[in-house]
């Protein structure tokens, strides 16, 4: 009886960590603003669709990857490749992946715990126009310092974190954490739904309309679909692999990313029921307005709300907590990437990397204001855009197929291996059977290519 509980305690341990690796910004700052620039429902749809066709049995590999190597994305392919294969290359792809992602994460974090003081010390209040909110966003992204600050204190906070051991701590809080912030979401979410004048936000989110994302170009959006669905389930870079390190053999992987799946895309719904009626109730409807999205229209709920002082800053709490959980996993990455293949401690891992990640974050905040300048992706981009663009629309879904292939097939570490280490244990097996095999060894990497390249064409040679 108390055996069988601590299994269960450190199975729900293992969940919410990897939920806590997956639900972060991609949750709550990137899907309502994708959303909203390639039309609402229809969209939503089509990247639900993703999350389960392609990125389910995706997220499964990472874990059986992971777990049967009991090693970092560093030396996985290293034990797990038939000898004399060059598969552990792709450890260089994966970890540039981890590294560019973080170069733009660690500043949107910043924003995040940013706004936390602002509603602490009472910058956002009722009765402000909508015009003044968006101002408060636009006075932050003017001021490189003060960012500059946020993002130093995220990646110090983070490496301290890494440094000192995050099982016990960490593991801790962010559980409690994750739950609090999936508590007030519901509240926030039924709040905002009971705006009458948001109405017209549910129906964008929820009626699917396919002219509007004819409007963005269909193979644009299902290219930014696919990005997103990798992007949110954090795929394709090793950082969920790490933690397939670390479980035993109790349950079939299958379940346990259902589950994780499941906890990801029910905070990025209830982050879109929360966003979309405010748009239209406090903002006038305009829900393309890319990454600024959620600062301007959030502060708006918050400052409509009873006490939405204390609500806002509850809020971007535990969010920063939600951000700094994912930023702790990939950091977890990093080092162990760092001592695997230097054999260095952890310590000067955590030193050096800290300063390298500290500087590499430097071009993404500065993008906004001493370098605005630089427009990579055509008029009003930034270079955050880019690094964005190539982390989830490039290397995410190129790295989520190394791993395909690596599970696929026979001169890899092969179908039989992998199905062997997904179904170990109890619980949801891997749909096994030829056609799913036939599925995913070639319908999925054919989709994904066809969908990287129209994407491509819509987006540059449109
Ligand atoms: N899934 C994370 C989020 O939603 C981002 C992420 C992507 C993390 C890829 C790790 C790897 O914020």
């Amino acid at each position: 009886m108390e055996k069988k509980r601590e299994t269960f305690a450190s199975r729900v341990g293992f969940i919410l960590i990897s939920a806590g690796c997956a639900i972060g910004l991609g949750n709550v700052w990137r899907f309502p603003y994708i959303v909203g620039q390639y039309g609402g429902a229809a969209f939503v749809l089509v990247y639900l669709a993703f999350l389960v066709l392609f990125g389910l049995p995706i997220m499964v590999m990472e874990f059986a990857n992971g777990r049967a190597s009991k090693k970092s994305v560093a030396l996985s392919y290293d034990v797990l490749e038939p000898k004399g294969t060059k598969w552990h290359w792709a450890k260089w792809f994966h970890m540039a992946g981890d590294y560019i992602l973080m170069m733009f994460y660690t500043t949107i974090a910043g924003w995040l715990v940013q706004y936390f003081v602002k509603f602490l010390r009472g910058d956002f209040y009722a009765g402000m126009t909508a015009e003044q909110v968006g101002g408060e966003f636009d006075k932050l992204m003017a001021d490189p310092s003060l960012m500059a600050i946020y993002m130093l204190v995220v990646v110090i906070v983070c490496f301290y974190v890494c440094g000192h051991g995050l099982q016990n701590g960490v593991e801790n809080v962010s559980k409690k954490m994750m739950i609090c912030l999936m508590l007030l979401m519901v509240v926030m979410a039924v709040n905002s739904c009971m705006i009458p004048e948001g109405r017209e936000g549910l129906k964008f989110y929820l009626l699917p309309d396919f002219s509007r994302m004819q409007e963005a170009g269909v193979f644009n959006a299902l290219y930014a679909a696919m990005g997103q669905a990798f992007f949110t389930l954090s795929i394709g870079i090793g950082a969920l692999a790490i933690f397939g390190s670390y479980i035993g053999d109790e349950r079939r992987l299958t379940g346990e990313g259902l589950n994780v799946m499941i906890l990801d895309t029910f905070v990025a719904f209830t982050a879109g029921l929360i966003i979309f009626p405010a748009c239209f109730a406090y903002n006038g409807g305009q829900t393309g307005q890319g990454p600024s999205l959620v600062f301007v229209t959030l502060p708006n709920v918050f400052n409509h709300m009873a006490l939405g002082r204390l609500w806002g800053a509850m809020f971007f709490l535990f969010m920063s907590f939600a951000a700094l959980t994912t930023i702790i996993a990939v950091f977890q990455n990093i080092i162990s990437f760092a001592t695997d293949l230097t054999g260095c401690s952890v310590k000067r891992a955590v030193g050096v990397n800290g300063v390298v990640i500290a500087v590499l974050s430097f071009p993404a905040l500065l993008g906004y204001n001493l370098l605005s300048g630089i427009q990579p992706l055509g008029a009003g981009s930034t270079i955050l855009d880019l690094e964005d663009f190539i982390v989830s629309n490039n290397i995410l879904p190129i790295g989520s197929m190394i791993y395909l292939f690596f599970c696929t097939r026979k001169c890899g570490w092969g179908w039989k291996n992998f199905i062997h280490e997904a179904d170990k244990g109890e619980g949801l097996k891997f749909p096994g059977g030829k056609a799913v095999q036939f599925y995913i060894s070639w319908v999925v990497p054919l989709l994904v290519l066809f969908i990287l390249v129209m994407g491509y064409k819509d987006k540059f040679f449109a």
